[in-house]
């Protein structure tokens, strides 16, 4: 087992559209890595370029979440996902990210999202969620885009948020995970 540091705002590989997985590969131990790191940091969603791996994978769990009723069978994995649609009304809500700690913000997505992957075991789905569940999925899949919640906010936002985002590059923020800040000297 093993608990990978988590990478921070400011590393290119966060900023990268990552590549598809060879079909078939064996991702046992990647799978419960990641989940060892998501459980460590307290995390309801962690996608691969968040542990250094530009790779088209994302783990999400929710069902840890008390005052989230929605979410008490909502642990997968995507593998190679692929969104097919978004629609609906636009809904705010306050976002974190384990590469962006201590930092939330409101971000307006579409409440539904329609999705086709892969799971570890390479069976394939193509399924809908919407409300939260479709709230993790399209803030994780942005991750594996290149795309962070912080790119949804106003220029004003992105203007006040900047001194704080550039601590966060350095590794001058506070957490109880491990991680791996790009500017750190
Ligand atoms: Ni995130």
């Amino acid at each position: 087992m093993m608990i990978y540091p988590i990478v921070m705002y400011g590393d290119a590989v966060l900023r990268k559209r990552a590549t598809d997985l060879e079909k078939g590969s064996d991702l046992t131990q990647l799978v419960a890595d990641m989940y060892e790191t998501m459980y460590e940091a307290n995390g309801i969603g962690l996608a691969a370029p968040q542990i250094g791996k530009s790779i088209r994978l994302f783990i999400v769990d929710g069902t840890t979440l008390d005052d989230e009723p929605t979410l008490k069978d909502f642990k997968k994995v995507f593998v190679n996902p692929q969104v097919v649609d978004e629609y609906g009304e636009e809904w705010a809500f306050e976002e974190g990210c384990l590469s962006i700690p201590n930092i939330r913000e409101e971000v307006w997505r579409k409440e539904t999202v329609r999705i086709k992957y892969f799971d570890e075991k390479w069976n394939a789905f193509e399924e809908e969620f919407d409300g939260m569940k479709a709230r993790i999925i399209q803030h994780e899949y942005d991750h594996i885009e290149g795309k962070l919640f912080t790119d949804y906010l106003s220029p004003l936002k992105k203007r006040m948020l900047k001194g704080k985002l550039t601590n966060i590059s350095k590794g001058d923020v506070d957490t109880e995970y491990r991680i791996a800040a790009p500017l750190k000297k």
